[in-house]
């Protein structure tokens, strides 16, 4: 597949290796969560590297210093629930980062994403919204969260994931072509239950052990 040009292919190897464990099917609970955190925190760094800072003096022990502030605040926005999993390898980064919620569930035979939930601070309007989830597969319920956002005020969204696939990137990137989009794998494509071949699964199952 080309890469449409708002799609970056995150290739680092403190991504890869974990994801290994993820897609493994004799992967346990804690391994997988233990995995997820990681490439949490390795997303962040990617989709983060070019938000804007402003110059801030400091004084140390010795002499003033110019350092580094965000421009903006930042939103995390996991997809629950799965979306929680990436949520604790970016904390590690931004321990106080805010964080707003909202809930799609797929609707098992269709596909077609069921929202259910969404708490959106006001303070989206100014800040940069990372959109955060597992899985992009039909590309439905990154879709819908994201007008969400857009309808609530954010003018500067992106979205995150670990594995996606040809046709949620397709439909994403018409969807929302404003959107800078951040994926560890991009696999092979879908099954005729809308999963992701090879996938990992259900991540939101294999993360709550449910
Ligand atoms: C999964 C996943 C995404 C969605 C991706 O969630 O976490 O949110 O499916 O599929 P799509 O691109 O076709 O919309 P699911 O609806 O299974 O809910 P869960 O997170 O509660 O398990
Ligand atoms: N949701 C998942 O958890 N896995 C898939 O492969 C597709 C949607």
């Amino acid at each position: 597949m080309n890469l449409p040009p708002q799609v970056t292919l995150v290739t680092h190897p403190l991504a890869q290796v974990p994801l290994s464990a993820l897609r493994a099917e004799d992967t346990d609970t804690v391994r997988f969560r233990d995995a997820l955190n990681r490439i949490g925190t390795v997303l962040l760094v990617e989709a983060t590297r070019d938000l804007p800072t402003a110059p801030v003096e400091v004084r140390t022990p010795l002499a003033m210093a110019v350092g580094a502030r965000w421009q903006q605040p930042l939103v995390l926005v996991p997809v629950l629930r799965a979306g929680l999993g990436l949520l604790d390898g970016m904390r590690q980064l931004l321990p106080d980062v805010t964080v707003a919620h909202v809930g799609i569930a797929r609707n098992e035979d269709t596909a077609q994403p069921e929202p259910y939930y969404a708490k959106l601070p006001a303070c989206l309007k100014q800040s940069v919204v990372l959109v955060v989830d597992p899985m992009l597969a039909t590309g439905g319920s990154a879709i819908e969260t994201i007008r969400q956002i857009k309808a609530a005020g954010a003018s500067e969204v992106r979205f995150a994931c670990v594995v996606s696939c040809p046709e949620g990137l397709d439909a994403l990137t018409t969807a929302h072509p404003d959107v800078p989009i951040f994926t560890t794998a991009i696999d092979e494509g879908l099954n005729e239950h809308f999963y992701i071949v090879p996938g990992l699964g259900d991540a939101g199952d294999r993360y709550f052990a449910t």
